[in-house]
């Protein structure tokens, strides 16, 4: 049974009050001689912020091994295709704190949001106009959108990568035979604009089979994120854009997103059409009802 350190906690004397502080001096101190400023000022921060956070809850050594045995259990389910460690940041809003510090909002930029561990490297090439679905099921759904810099000037040939899980809440690389579906990148044209099928973003659980998903179920939360649609927008001169759009109506947005994602910025409205209402490119859907959304995007200047 977990010892509950702070219901049986007596007050500390000054005494022990002064060793521990005198523990964290010298650990602070052992970190002195590094070379590297930035690598000393990291390691001594996260020695005082580890002790402090030990101190604040009186940590027993039960819950101290706990902790080991479920970063070890992390590290175990973790190989090429699960992240179990990325997981655990962006559940505990590490990953959005650490996108806050570093994506300074800048003159109407497109905010930036949780990237997640299921992106792929070299997803295929789509046209202007193509489809990402490569056999994933859902709702097809047509996006348009534009790049454009800070200054409103069009983006041509910026890089869109986006990504999307199919209708059962699976991206491809959950799957074990090796498909390549709900992914593509693509170029903007010209003038900036690109547009592209993709499908119609449905709520779908992190994977929670793994000791994250043992800590969720721990403490009442919910695996599920809201409905969304990534993005990665790259151009030369412009600061990396990785984002996602929600839907607009998804109740989960209310509910709240497992990874702490959501920004109010991002949720775009997909608007459903009727079976047979003409498509934006003349795509014959047949009895399949579609749904449309638009999400311009705007880039800030690299290093703001
Ligand atoms: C995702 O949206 O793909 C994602 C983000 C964080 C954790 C798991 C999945
Ligand atoms: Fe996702």
């Amino acid at each position: 049974m977990t010892t509950h350190a702070a219901d049986t906690a007596e007050p500390i004397g000054p005494q022990r009050q002064a060793l521990e502080d005198d523990l964290v001096a010298t650990v602070v101190a052992s970190f002195d001689g590094t070379a590297d400023p930035r690598l000393r000022q990291v390691m001594q921060s996260l020695t005082r912020h580890l002790h402090a956070f030990i101190r604040d809850v009186r940590l027993t050594e039960e819950e101290w091994n706990t902790a080991i045995e479920f970063l070890t259990a992390v590290g175990h389910i973790t190989d090429d295709r699960r992240q179990e460690f990325v997981l655990l940041s962006d559940v505990l809003g590490a990953s959005m704190q650490t996108i806050a510090v570093n994506n300074r909002a800048h003159k109407g930029a497109t905010d930036a949001t949780v990237f997640g561990p299921f992106f792929v490297d070299d997803a295929p090439e789509i046209p202007l106009g193509g489809d990402i679905a490569g056999g994933a099921s859902g709702q097809p759904c047509w996006v348009e959108g534009t790049v454009t810099d800070t200054d409103g000037n069009p983006v041509a040939g910026a890089r869109i990568e986006v990504w999307e899980c199919d209708e059962d809440g699976f991206y491809d690389v959950q799957y074990t035979d090796d498909r390549i579906a709900g992914r593509a990148h693509l170029f903007t044209d010209d003038t900036g604009r690109y547009r592209f099928w993709g499908l119609t973003p449905v709520p779908y659980p992190i994977p929670h089979d793994g000791p994250v998903g043992k800590m969720l179920d721990a403490v009442g939360r919910s695996p599920v994120r809201a409905s969304h649609l990534h993005f990665m927008v790259t151009a030369e001169n412009l600061r990396t854009l990785v984002t996602h759009i929600f839907v607009d109506g998804d109740p989960q947005i209310e509910i709240g997103d497992s990874v702490f994602g959501v920004k109010e910025s991002l949720i775009k409205e997909f608007s459903v059409r009727a079976p047979g209402t003409p498509t934006p490119d003349g795509r014959d859907l047949g009895d399949r009802t579609w749904a449309r959304t638009r999400f311009d995007i705007v880039l800030a200047p690299a290093g703001v």
